[in-house]
Formats: structure tokens, C-alpha cells, sequence
């Protein structure tokens, strides 16, 4: 055992080792409990007391694996109970539906109780759940889970657990379009000093206005999860802070269009999607703010290609005007203002390098607005209009990232599917993993603080 270091307030990992744990996604093969456990606790704290684990459900094999990593199992006790935790490892894999969820609820709350009494100011919760999609809609249980745990404690990070799935026939042949369910969820909260408990929660109710159709055939890319690496990106694109991969859009087109079908992209960009689209012998068209990234690209098309770019603001009904009504639509918002946080490490380079590090100073970009709740409320008016340039049943696709802003994680990809239910049907969430960055220490020695290599890929059936 290497000899802890005292800085370490979290761990008694190496440097290299807590780099290893920071990657947001991991390959699920067999029970990572020990992993955890390693990272969010020491054998020895400064005041002497051992590490002290409490995990939920309580059998044997998980207290085998604490053990064997010399960590003390303490229970949740249900009344007061001097045997205080330093951290705190929820199974919730069980729950498989929001019924099931609602009826345990008060169950989990009483959880909720002991864990508040027993794990120690400033020390981290993992809950392990999964949301379960199928033809016949999505069971949010992971991210409704998270509204209980974060009215009590504050939600921090999250990782994916990443399963090689032999896919089971059943699962192909259905319908409706929906991802397999390889994907588990990580998420973590942590113990404040103080923290306002928020009022009662209310879980979603499922909405009535969507009314689940038959759906239109599409292709077998159901894939939750995949690694890709795009390709270097070229000089011109380059001018633009977030452009997403042309090779990877084409595998969502291909999925859920027609050949001489219409894609569409409200935030266009330097028109990557409409690149792809041409490239799979679709139309394209779409909108976008800023006249410089049209401008770019228009460059990136031929005069005869099949192709209409507008310059507006896609929260107006008037940009869609001219636009045919589209088949199939992909897109990727600015994550919220976060190009202008300060200190990133990207942000640092396209500085040096003189390149642009935010999209606008027009205060209709959707990257300007400082309010989260304003940022959302934008992105539903843009995302209505979507709908209503839609086809029946015609999918809608967007790609997006959690975000975290100084210590506190804002879900974006959860409020925009909480956002879009009176008009879309949710089919779920694929994983774009990248393996292809640089890790960098966040939070060394003293905060849990992930480098997010995973981005959601929402997809949304317009069924109403
Ligand atoms: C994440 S980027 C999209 C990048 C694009 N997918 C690509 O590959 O180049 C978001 C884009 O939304 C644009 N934008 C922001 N607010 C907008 C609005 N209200 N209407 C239209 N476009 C907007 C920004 O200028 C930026 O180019």
C-alpha cells in the first residue's frame, strides 16, 4: 500500500490513480464497488477513526467486497446512531419503473433520514440506477431518483457504467425506435454543511397530450453507448467553438431518414449536419444567428446541392417560414453560457491560438443568457417551433451535456426531455463516449469533480 498522502482529504489514491477514476464513463464488466469505495474513502481518517462505508442493500456480497478493501459496513440505523459513515453506496438497480419508484419512495425518503444523521459533513452518496427504454416509452427512474436524493443533498457528478450487450431478438424487432438499456448510472451527491431541504418532491406524471403512435420503420442503430473519434477538424470549422462530427451525424440520419428525405438543424452552425445530410444523398436546410458561421457554411456547399440556410434567430416562427417541412431534425445547442466560463482549459488554448471562444455577442444567442431557467425556457420555444416544422412521427435527436458550473451540476440533457414532454414523446438517451481527450486532475485531493467525456444523444419522436 502506497503511504497516504495528508493533503488527500478524499482518498489514499496516487495521482495517477485518481486521474484513472476521473473519466466520466467506464466499461461495466464486473461489480465497480471496490473502485468506489476506493476513491471515496481513506483507510485512515486525520482524527484517527477508520473508513467507514454504509452500502444499501445490505447483503453479503457487497460487504465482502467493502471489507476486503479494509473498510468498515455500518447500517443505517433508524434511530439515532453514533456509527457515522464517510460514505454511502445505493443499489437502486432494482427498480425498474416509475410505478415501482412511487411506490418505494417512502421508503427511500426514510433512507434519506438515516443517511442525513449518520454520513459526515462533505462526504459523497453514489446512487446506482438505471432509466429502462422500450417501444412503449422511457422509465426515467435514474434522473426522477436524483430529484429525491438532490432535495436533501447536493448532486455533484455522474459517471456511466458501460455494458456490452448481446441483444436479444425481441429487442430488435420492436417498433417504436429505443435504445438497449446498457447504460447504468453513477450519480453523486454529497453531504453539505447546509442545505435548505427543498419541499416535498413530486415525481413526473407521464403526459397525456403525446399519444404513442405506430411508428415509422427505421434503422437498427440502437446502440446505448459507443466510442468515437472524430476526425481533425478542418481550418474553416475550426473558427467555431463547438462544432459537432459530420461521420457521426450520418449514422442518425441513415437511422431515422429516407434517402431524398429533409433534415433539418435550427442551430446550424458551421453546418455540419447539413454537410452529413448531403453526404447520405438527403435535402438540408436549417437556421442560424450568426451571419460569420453561415457564411462558413455556405462555403462548405456547392451551388446546385439540395440545401436552404437561413440567417436567424431560431426562436422566431418567421426563420422556418421558407423551410420545408422536415423529416427528420439534429441539432446541439450552446451549452447554456459555458463558453464563457472562465479558466477552461480549451478556452485558454483558442485564446492563444486568437480563435473565437464564444459563438455571438447577439443577446438572442442562446449561449448569452446567464439565467439557467431562462436558458431552458429558450430552448423549449426553439424546440416547439422544431415540432411544428416536424412531419407526424418524424424523429428529432439532440446532443448535449450535463454541465457542471463552479461545483453545482446543472442537468441539462434531463430538464430539456422534462421540457420537451407536452410536445414530443421521449424514446431515450444514447452515449457518444470519447476516448480521444486528455484527463485533467479537477478537484485533486480534495473534491470529486469528473472530466465529462460523455455526450447524450436525446432522441424524441414528434407523435402528438
Ligand atoms: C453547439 S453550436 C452548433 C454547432 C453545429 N452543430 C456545428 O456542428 O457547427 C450552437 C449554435 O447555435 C447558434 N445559436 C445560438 N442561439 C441561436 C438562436 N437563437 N438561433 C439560431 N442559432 C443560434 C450559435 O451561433 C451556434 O453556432
Amino acid at each position: 500500500m502506497s503511504i497516504p498522502d495528508p493533503k488527500n482529504r478524499i482518498n489514499d489514491l496516487s495521482g495517477r490513480e485518481w486521474l484513472q477514476f476521473q473519466k466520466s464513463w467506464f466499461l461495466l464488466e464486473k461489480n465497480p464497488l471496490p473502485e468506489f469505495v476506493k476513491f471515496f474513502t481513506k483507510y485512515q481518517y486525520g482524527d484517527g477513526h477508520r473508513g467507514a462505508i454504509a452500502i444499501h442493500p445490505e447483503n453479503a456480497t457487497m460487504r465482502e467486497l467493502v471489507l476486503a478493501q479494509n473498510r468498515e459496513v455500518h447500517q443505517l440505523a433508524a434511530q439515532a446512531s453514533q456509527n457515522y459513515v464517510d460514505y454511502v453506496y445505493l443499489d437502486f438497480t432494482t427498480i425498474n419503473s416509475l410505478s415501482q419508484l412511487r411506490q418505494q419512495q417512502a421508503e427511500i425518503e426514510k433512507l434519506i433520514d438515516r443517511i442525513e444523521r449518520q454520513l459526515r459533513d462533505q462526504c459523497y452518496i453514489t446512487i446506482v440506477v438505471n432509466n429502462k427504454h422500450g417501444e412503449n416509452g422511457s422509465e426515467l427512474v435514474a434522473w426522477e431518483m436524483a430529484k429525491i436524493f438532490g432535495a436533501f443533498f447536493q448532486q455533484k457528478d455522474e459517471k456511466i457504467g458501460c455494458r456490452k450487450t448481446t441483444v436479444d431478438a425481441q429487442e430488435e424487432k420492436q417498433n417504436g425506435w429505443a435504445p438497449h438499456n446498457s447504460v447504468t448510472y453513477f450519480l453523486h451527491f454529497r453531504k453539505e454543511k447546509q442545505l435548505d431541504r427543498k419541499a416535498k418532491i413530486e415525481l413526473s406524471q407521464p403526459n397525456s397530450k403525446v399519444k404513442k403512435t405506430p411508428a415509422s420503420v427505421v434503422g437498427n442503430f440502437r446502440k446505448a453507448w459507443y466510442v468515437h473519434r472524430p476526425p481533425r477538424r478542418g481550418k474553416g470549422v475550426l473558427l467555431h467553438p463547438a462544432k459537432f462530427p459530420e461521420d457521426l451525424i450520418e449514422r442518425y440520419i441513415k437511422n431515422f431518414t429516407q434517402p431524398g428525405e429533409v433534415v433539418l438543424d435550427p442551430m446550424a452552425g458551421t453546418g455540419s449536419a447539413l454537410v452529413a445530410a448531403l453526404a447520405c444523398g438527403r435535402s438540408a436546410c436549417g437556421i442560424e444567428l450568426n451571419p460569420d458561421f453561415v457564411e462558413i457554411a455556405e462555403s462548405r456547399f456547392s451551388k446546385n446541392d439540395p440545401f436552404q440556410l437561413i440567417t436567424g434567430d431560431a426562436a422566431k416562427a418567421e426563420s422556418y417560414q421558407n423551410l420545408p417541412p422536415a423529416d427528420y431534425c439534429i441539432t446541439s445547442p450552446p451549452y447554456w453560457d459555458m463558453l464563457r466560463m472562465r479558466g477552461s482549459e480549451t478556452q485558454k488554448k483558442r485564446k492563444d491560438a486568437g480563435l473565437q471562444r464564444w459563438y455571438s455577442e447577439d443577446p438572442h444567442d442562446a449561449g448569452n443568457i446567464d439565467d439557467y431557467h431562462d436558458f431552458i425556457k429558450l430552448l423549449q420555444q426553439i424546440y416547439h417551433l422544431v415540432a411544428l416544422n416536424l412531419k407526424p412521427h418524424a424523429y428529432f435527436t439532440v446532443i448535449v451535456k450535463n454541465v457542471k458550473k463552479q461545483g453545482v451540476i446543472y442537468p441539462l440533457a434531463w430538464d430539456i426531455v422534462a421540457a420537451l414532454k407536452d410536445d414530443f414523446l421521449y424514446c431515450g438517451e444514447q452515449f457518444w463516449c470519447q476516448d480521444d481527450q486528455r484527463l485533467s486532475p479537477f478537484g485533486y485531493r480534495y473534491a470529486w469533480v469528473s472530466n465529462t467525456f460523455h455526450h447524450y444523444c436525446l432522441t424524441f419522436r414528434r407523435d402528438v
